[in-house]
């Protein structure tokens, strides 16, 4: 335990002296979750799932109107809407195992809190084998309710923000 507890804060400072040297990464605790937000480092879908995963965290879960009110309160706290008007993250929903049937990668668990933009999902056609099964959330400041910390299903080759999360035992 004790060893565990030092290296976690050896992640941390690690993390706050990466932020001292103008990292753009963001890393906070909230609401007992601890939260990554990527800032301006875009990956696609897949690798966002390594990147969490390879600190020990998950891509993002927003499985309830409680942890979506706890994304948007933490993506406050970085900072991030003062300079942009819009956000696009990759989160752990998707479809790739059967289409229209969303889970979320970070638990393995069916999405049932349904909180997408008007008209999505799409699973909108790219080019003959690419279509839309992995979700972003996303928001416009002058999307009004549409765009207000909703899903969106996007390509999984994209390259978006993200979120980790860590998920409670
Ligand atoms: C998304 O969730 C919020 C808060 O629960 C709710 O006010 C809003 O109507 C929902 N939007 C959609 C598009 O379902
Ligand atoms: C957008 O969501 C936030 C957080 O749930 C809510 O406070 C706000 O009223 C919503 N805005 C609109 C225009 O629905």
């Amino acid at each position: 335990m004790v060893k565990l507890q030092t290296a976690f804060l050896l992640l941390v400072l690690t993390v706050l002296e990466l932020s001292a040297q103008g990292s753009d990464t963001t890393f906070g605790i909230f609401r007992q979750k601890e939260y990554y937000f990527s800032n301006s480092f875009k990956l696609n879908w897949f690798k966002a799932v390594e990147y969490c995963r390879a600190r020990g965290m998950f891509l993002l879960s927003v499985r309830n109107p409680e942890e979506r009110e706890a994304i948007i309160e933490y993506l406050e706290g970085t900072g991030y809407l003062k300079t942009h008007k819009t956000l696009h993250a990759w989160i752990s929903a998707n479809d790739l195992g059967e289409e229209g049937e969303f889970h979320w990668a970070s638990t393995g668990e069916r999405m049932s809190y349904l909180n997408w933009s008007e008209t999505e999902p799409n699973d909108f056609k790219i080019d003959e084998c690419t279509r839309e099964d992995c979700a972003i959330l996303e928001y416009w400041s002058e999307g009004g309710a549409n765009y207000n910390y909703t899903f969106n299903d996007r390509s999984c080759m994209r390259e978006f923000l993200f979120f980790c999360e860590t998920l409670p035992a």
